[in-house]
């Protein structure tokens, strides 16, 4: 739920579970940035507290241990609560570690990025990175809340919230023009909280209404992909070379390319595309892409754990709203795409 009454809504949620069962997961950031607001919460103090590392890098079985044993020699058992105050990295974390200790504890996520309040605390796909692959471990389990409260967006760096902006700018895409609409309006420069938390509110509604309908991914969650099979492709080739893209920065560079896809493959407007493709890029700024990348990206692509065998699966729209899934796309078209990708940055 959005709310401007966190302080009371958790200590609601609290009040049902034993004073000595509460634990929570903060990392070091959202401890020094996050948790103070938390302060007024009735009996805050009765929370043990477990600390993990800040970033994507301790998104590691490590840290998932580190919160298993505290748990495992402080008492906790299947009448504990466990609150995950944090950014995506925590809330996957932290409610995959609630949803395996003693086969399972209720959890309850207190995102504080704009990607985890739009994204990654809704849906319940928990996990954590391993074998040098992202979520590869992990399971679907929904927690007891979600608590999302923008007050936490006031300390966020610039770039990290318009990674989040991107999920949103792709539910408006996939669902609604009324959406797009208000997100191309905002001013991201100075944002105004009170009307970001209305857009966070219709963001989750958009995404709740695909994973309701399909919560395992078999067929119309996947509309959330849109973007995303070019997208993590940009990611992995950016973090080979270096230089790693944020996730939403990668995944709105994903939907320039795919918005061509769109065209060519389900007569998207070009009008429309190229519109959108320039305000993309005047939000996220260029990305400088070489031909000789591209084989590259087609093999990253081909390794997508959304595709089955070897066709190249992708979701695409047919116009802002209206979303066709299992789309398949030849390398010609994609190679195009890319090129498409390119003539633009180049404008
Ligand atoms: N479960 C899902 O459906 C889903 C969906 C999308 C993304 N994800 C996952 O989410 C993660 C990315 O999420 P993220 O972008 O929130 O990353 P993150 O949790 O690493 O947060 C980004 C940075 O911001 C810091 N931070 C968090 N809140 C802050 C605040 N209020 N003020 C200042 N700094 C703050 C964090 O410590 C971190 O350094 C990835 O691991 C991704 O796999 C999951
Ligand atoms: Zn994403």
């Amino acid at each position: 739920m959005v709310t401007d009454q966190l302080e009371k809504v958790l200590s609601e949620s609290m009040g049902s579970f034993p004073d000595d069962k509460l634990f929570l997961v903060v990392d070091q950031n959202s401890n020094l940035f996050c948790l103070p607001l938390l302060c007024d919460t009735h009996h805050i103090e009765k929370f043990k507290k477990i600390v993990i590392p800040s970033g994507e890098e301790n998104k590691l079985l490590a840290s998932v241990e580190k919160i298993w044993l505290y748990l495992s020699q402080n008492g906790a058992d299947r009448k504990s609560l466990v609150v995950n105050l944090g950014g995506g990295m925590v809330t996957d974390l932290g409610s995959f570690a609630a949803s395996t200790f003693k086969r399972g504890v209720q959890f309850i996520n207190i995102p504080t990025t704009l990607l985890s309040q739009v994204d990654a605390s809704v849906g319940g796909k928990t996990g954590f990175n391993f074998n040098g692959l992202k979520n590869e471990i992990g399971v679907i389990n929904q927690p007891l809340q979600v608590i999302i409260d923008t007050r936490f967006l006031k300390t966020l760096d610039h770039e990290n919230l318009i990674s989040g902006y991107a999920e949103m700018i792709k539910h408006g895409l996939i669902h609604s023009q009324d959406h797009l609409a208000e997100l191309q309006k905002f001013d991201l420069q100075q944002p105004d909280y009170a009307i970001l938390q209305g857009m966070i509110a219709h963001s989750v509604i958009i995404k709740n209404f695909f994973v309701e309908k399909d919560p395992n991914e078999n067929n119309i969650r996947k509309a959330l992909n849109f973007g995303h099979t070019i997208g993590h492709a940009f990611e992995s080739l950016s973090l080979s070379k270096g230089q790693p893209l944020l996730h939403g920065h990668a995944v709105a560079f994903g939907m320039i390319a795919e918005l061509y896809l769109s065209h060519l493959n389900s007569g998207f407007p070009d009008g429309n595309m190229h519109f959108l493709a320039k305000w993309l890029i005047a939000v996220y700024g260029k990305y400088q892409l070489s031909a000789t990348d591209y084989e590259a990206l087609f093999e990253l692509m081909g390794h997508d754990k959304k595709n089955e065998g070897k066709r190249i699966n992708f979701t695409l729209i047919k116009s802002v709203g209206e979303v066709e899934i299992n789309q398949n796309c030849s390398k010609q078209q994609i190679f195009e795409a890319l090129d498409y990708f390119r003539e633009m940055n180049n404008d």
